[in-house]
This record gives C-alpha cells, structure tokens and sequence, in this order.
C-alpha cells in the first residue's frame, strides 16, 4: 500500500448514550424485519458505542470457522487499522472515525437479481443469525491477526435478493461521505472514491465469505467498518470492503479500487499465497500482531492463509500466478 499525502483535522461529532442507543435497537429488532424497496430512513443521526450481541459461538467443525491460535487482544484490533478513508496511517482511523454516522445505515441490493432492494441496519440485525468466527486475516502488507468477527454468511445475505444465473460477480462499495471521512478529502490522493471492491459469484457464496457486523462480542468499532463490513479469510484483508452501503451482482468483472491504482501490484483475485511475491516486498512470511523489535512473531505464511482445505477447489485448473 502507498501513502497519500497528509489529512485535515475533524470536528467533532455529536454523541448519544450507549443506554439510548440500545432502547432504540431493541424496539427495532421487536418490530420484525423487512426488505423495503429503494427508500432511506430519515432518522436522526446517532453515533454507536460498542453494543453486546446475542450470537452462536465459533465451533471447530472442519469448516474452517474456527482458529485455536492466539486472539490478537482487542486493543491492537481497533488501533492498527487500514481505512484509508480515515486516512493512511495505522491509527488514522482510530482516531478519526468517531465522526462516522453509522445509524441510520443503509445496504442496497441491486443488479442481476430479482428483487433488488434496500435492507436498512434494523432490518439487517434482525433477519439474520448471528454467528461468531475466528478467522485469520492476512494484509498484503505482510501482517496478520487473528479475529473474533461476528456476522452472517454473505451467501444469506444474496439468497434474500434472489440471485439470477446472468450474476457473475458481486460488486461491494464503501459509503463515501466527504463530511465525515477526512482521508477522501486529501487533494493528494489517487484513490477514486468510493472504495469498491469485487468477488466471483462462487467466492461470494462460498460458507467462509462472511458479511461482519461485530467483533469480540459487540458491533464493530468505526474504524473497523461499522456497521457491516465483509470479510474473506482467505484473500488479502483488502478485499474485506469496510462500511458497505452498496452491493451489485454483476455479468462482468467489476473493476476494484487496488487494482485500478496498481494492477501488477494487487490483482482482483488477492488470494493470500506466499509463492507469488509482491513487486516489491516477499509474501512468504508474515508478522502477526501484536509485535515488537524484541518479539517479532514472524510465521510462515500459508496458501489460502491456511484455508486451502475449504477453497482451492474454487481454483482447480487455474495459474495462480497468474489471476494473483
Ligand atoms: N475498506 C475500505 N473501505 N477502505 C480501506 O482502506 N482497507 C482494507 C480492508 N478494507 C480498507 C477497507 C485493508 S488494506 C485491510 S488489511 C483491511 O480492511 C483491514 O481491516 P482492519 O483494519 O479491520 O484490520
């Protein structure tokens, strides 16, 4: 990744109370769940504290939903972030994402499907079951964690909008409101907002593509892609597209926001293999965090970041270095 010039201060954003936020929540998830075709709620806008969610635990069934590896503490989760809409540096995000308006939210469902449509966060929470997954996540910048998401599969998810068989790809788009996001306000920047990202249909459906709405037991932090984010253990962390407001199935590839800046450096399929060195850096090991100079943790990175079981069937008969 690259680094994009420097980021104007934010104000501050108007906060309201965890107790409030949670009255609210739970009334909504009472009133029952709906798609509602193509319209926005107008509510007023409330920043979300950390709030507990009611899931099924991670269980170690062969699926690959669960790791016995050590959790990366939940401090280093929320401060060593790559959200460049926050900006480029590592704790940008922590910093400046306070003022990100979460709720109201909305995710929109269109393309290549029968019922197109528009689920609001409400009705997300409560049409889904929750699911905890302890999944490895490996940057293309050669770290790694390992995190507790919660979340639902995104296959549920697509099921909901009846997918047609003219759907090829999936395309995911991160809100991009200047306002509240100081990192897409950089006039230095190269980066055509919003932040897109793209899967084959197959990919998207598979059981471990995840769509993430909480982590270690409560709803994302900000910088982490509140309120619903993606998550593909097995590709590159920048696949896994933060604070999706938008999602089209697709008959072509979509193109991608790395790709477009660097195709020879990040390419559409950003499947985790450490035989395919990046231009300019090696990805055969990784440091997973926490880390120091006198605790480095440096660990062999592993095909598929260790999920070749579940998914390399997804590549039979095609040249890895090639669709890297
Ligand atoms: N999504 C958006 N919208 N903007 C980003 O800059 N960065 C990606 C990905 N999703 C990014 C994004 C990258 S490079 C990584 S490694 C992961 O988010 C990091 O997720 P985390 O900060 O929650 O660990």
């Amino acid at each position: 990744m690259k680094r994009y010039g420097k980021f104007p201060k934010i104000n501050s954003s108007e906060i309201t109370s965890e107790s409030n936020y949670l009255n609210r929540r739970t009334l909504i998830k009472r009133a029952g769940a709906a798609i509602i075709p193509c319209q926005f709620l107008t509510k007023n806008p409330v920043s979300a504290s950390s709030l507990d969610l009611s899931y099924s635990r991670a269980i170690d069934s062969g699926q690959g939903f669960y790791t016995s590896e050590t959790k990366t503490p939940l401090e280093d989760v929320k401060k060593y972030c790559n959200f460049y809409e926050f900006g480029t540096g590592k704790t940008d995000p922590e910093k400046h994402s306070h003022s990100l308006t979460v709720d109201p939210w909305s995710l929109d469902v269109q393309g290549e499907v029968r019922s197109p449509g528009t689920l609001h966060l409400e009705d997300i929470l409560s049409s889904f079951e929750l699911e905890e997954r302890i999944y490895r996540l490996r940057c293309v910048e050669a770290w790694s964690m390992v995190i507790p998401w919660i979340g639902f599969p995104l296959s549920k998810l697509l099921a909901r909008f009846e997918p047609k068989s003219s759907a090829k790809y999936v395309e995911f788009r991160t809100l991009y409101r200047p306002s509240e996001m100081p990192g897409t306000r950089s006039l230095f920047g190269s980066i055509d907002w919003p932040y897109r990202e793209g899967l084959r249909i197959d990919e998207a459906m598979h059981p471990l593509s995840l769509m993430a709405i909480g982590l270690y037991g409560k709803t994302l932090p900000n910088q982490n892609g509140a309120p619903i984010r993606l998550v593909v253990p097995w590709k590159y962390g920048f696949k896994s597209i933060k604070s999706i407001v938008s999602i089209r199935l697709v008959r072509s590839r979509p193109s991608t926001t790395w790709e477009k800046i660097a195709p020879d450096e990040y390419g559409f399929y950003a499947n985790v293999n450490p035989e395919v060195s990046h231009p300019r850096w090696s990805q055969r090991t990784e440091r997973r965090l926490p880390n120091s100079l006198f605790n480095p943790r440096r660990i062999n990175t592993k095909l598929f970041n260790g999920y070749t079981e579940q998914v390399a069937s997804l590549y039979t008969g095609m040249d890895l270095r090639k669709y890297f």
